[in-house]
């Protein structure tokens, strides 16, 4: 069965998540779109919760999220438990991100990557896995409260 990967973005990442979506099918995933649905005006939160939501239960074991910065999607899906949101702009950072990080949502920001190159961060962050070792010791202390 297809792995479902919840998607959400504002108005300014709007574009790009259409081009995501295409991108995930045409890799055999299963994208679940949480809007926005158009180039409307909205807010950020409303979509990054969502997916925060369903990586944070477990329900779904990484999520995609776009707006213009980047910025306030991940603010937001980072105040949920077990959620490690990562910016990322290069193809480089999105690898990292998942080596030492174990990112497991990638924040696109829409107004500074192209589509093509939002598609090179994506499929680096989709095959990237989590080296592990010293990084789960880190990993562990984010969620530690002191
Ligand atoms: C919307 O104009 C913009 O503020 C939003 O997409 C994002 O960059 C916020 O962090």
């Amino acid at each position: 069965m297809a792995e479902k990967i919840p998607i959400g973005a504002d108005h300014a990442g709007f574009e790009l998540k259409e081009r995501l979506k295409a991108e995930l099918r045409k890799l055999g995933y299963e994208p679940v779109d949480v809007g926005t649905n158009s180039t409307e005006s909205t807010d950020y939160p409303d979509y990054a919760k969502p997916v925060a939501e369903q990586v944070s239960s477990g329900l779904a074991k990484r999520g995609i999220l776009t707006c213009g910065t980047g910025l306030g999607m991940s603010y937001t899906a980072n105040r949920f438990p077990g959620v490690r949101a990562a910016v990322a702009w290069k193809a480089e950072i999105a690898e990292l991100a998942r080596h030492h990080n174990d990112a497991n949502v990638l924040v696109l920001p829409a107004r500074f990557v192209s589509e093509d190159e939002g598609v090179e961060i994506l499929k680096r962050w989709l095959e990237t896995p989590f080296d592990g070792g010293r990084h789960e010791r880190r990993i562990a202390k984010i969620e530690r409260p002191t």
